[in-house]
Parts: C-alpha cells; structure tokens; sequence
C-alpha cells in the first residue's frame, strides 16, 4: 500500500501544528514539522555563530545534522531541542536562515526521505507545492491576521508572559510579507490544495474538516 502523505501549509499561526498533531494521533501517522527543522538550523548557526552568508560553513554544518522526531518533539544529534527552538530569539533569526536555496535543498532532500519511510502529515509553507507535489491530500490552512495574533496573544497570557497585540500583529504581516514574498519556495497555495480559513471556526471543526477532506479521498 502507498504511503499516506497529507500536506499542510499556510501562514505562520494558523495553528497547523496543532491541528497537524491532532490529525496525526487520530490516524495513527507521523507528524513532521518541517518549521522545527529550520529551526534547528537557526540555532546550530547560531550556537556555532555562522552567518546567513557563509554558505560552506552552513552547508557543512547541516551535513553534521541528524534529525529525527520523537513524541512530535525535534532531536538533534540525540538531543531533544524542542523547547530552545521555539524561543522568540530563534522565532527572530529563522526566516533568514530559510530564504537560503542551499539551506533548502538540503533540508527537501531530509523531509522527502521522511516521507518516503512513513505515513505522514507534514506541515509547512511549501510542502504541497515543493516537498511532496504528489500528497493525495494538500490542505492551505489559514486564518486573518487579526485572528493569527490573537491566538498567539493567548499562548502568551497562558505562560504568563508579557505581550503587545498591535506589535504582535505587525510581526505576524512582517513574517508572511517576507513568507510569501521570498524567491525561492515562497508560502503559496497549491493548486490542487484545499482551503481551509479558520478565523472563525475551533480546532475540533478544523480537524474536523480536514478530516472530512482526506477521508473523501481515500475513498475515492
Ligand atoms: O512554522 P514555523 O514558524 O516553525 O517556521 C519557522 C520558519 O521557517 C518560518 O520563517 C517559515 C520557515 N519555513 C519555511 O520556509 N518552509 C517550511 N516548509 C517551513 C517553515
């Protein structure tokens, strides 16, 4: 039987990690969060303080990289990274260390053998468009800007941190600009994805529809 492969891209805190999770469980697949792996290229260029332009150093770096995930959390090298990834220094750096085409084709060749061995979701901004072109089931998941930084706002206030929503939002419209904007595997919707806005709807009815979507599928 062929691999189930479904892609999930859209903007950044449309909740496709959460949904992707969600989804992963109930079907009893792989969930890959290909965000996680840039990342944790943004880190180890940091921790190894390599910059955007020196491409051979980065290069050789990435080659030292054994990535795998365990319970959805990213291992580096054997160690579980997932906390220090998600914190806002590296949230700042990432987007620079991932518009690099050489840093993107060594990480494509990584997640397209991730899914050659597993039944995966896997989420990000070019999966259905570079990564895995052939998914049976592409979805584009979105949500307004508005919605994206109120989320995020929440996230904040459970953790008790401090937060600005009007910077939040402007950070949120920065990060898609430079998403959508970027040469190489800019955030775009597939063709063949289906959208899904969930400005207005909870996760279970996200999942819910997506859910729907694959399910369709399969059938056919
Ligand atoms: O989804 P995230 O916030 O963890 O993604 C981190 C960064 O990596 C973000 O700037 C977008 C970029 N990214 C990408 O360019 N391509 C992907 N497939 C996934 C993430």
């Amino acid at each position: 039987m062929e691999n189930i492969i479904i892609a999930v891209d859209g903007p950044a805190g449309a909740g496709k990690s959460t949904i992707a999770k969600i989804i992963a469980k109930r079907l009893n697949i792989n969930y890959i969060d290909t965000g996680a792996m840039y990342r944790a290229v943004a880190l180890s260029a940091k921790r190894n303080n390599i910059k955007t332009t020196e491409i051979d150093s980065l290069m050789n770096m990435i080659d030292k990289m054994e990535m795998h995930f365990e319970n959805d959390d990213l291992i580096l090298n054997g160690v579980n990274i997932q906390d220090e990834i998600t914190l806002p220094e590296i949230s700042e750096i990432v987007s620079q260390y991932a518009s690099i085409p050489e840093v993107r084709s060594k990480l494509v060749v990584l997640q397209r053998k991730m899914s050659e061995k597993y039944n995966v979701i896997m989420d990000g901004r070019d999966i259905g468009t570079t990564i895995l072109p052939n998914a049976e089931v592409k979805i584009y998941l979105t949500a307004s800007a508005d919605t994206r930084a109120k989320r995020r706002a929440l996230e904040y206030e459970q953790k008790g941190e401090s937060f600005d929503l009007d910077q939040i939002r402007k950070d949120i419209i920065e990060r898609d600009e430079r998403d959508m904007n970027r040469e190489i595997s800019p955030l775009k919707q597939a063709d063949d994805a289906v959208l899904v806005d969930s400005s207005e709807m909870g996760i279970d009815q996200v999942v819910d529809a997506i859910l729907d979507v694959y399910n369709k599928k399969i059938q056919k």
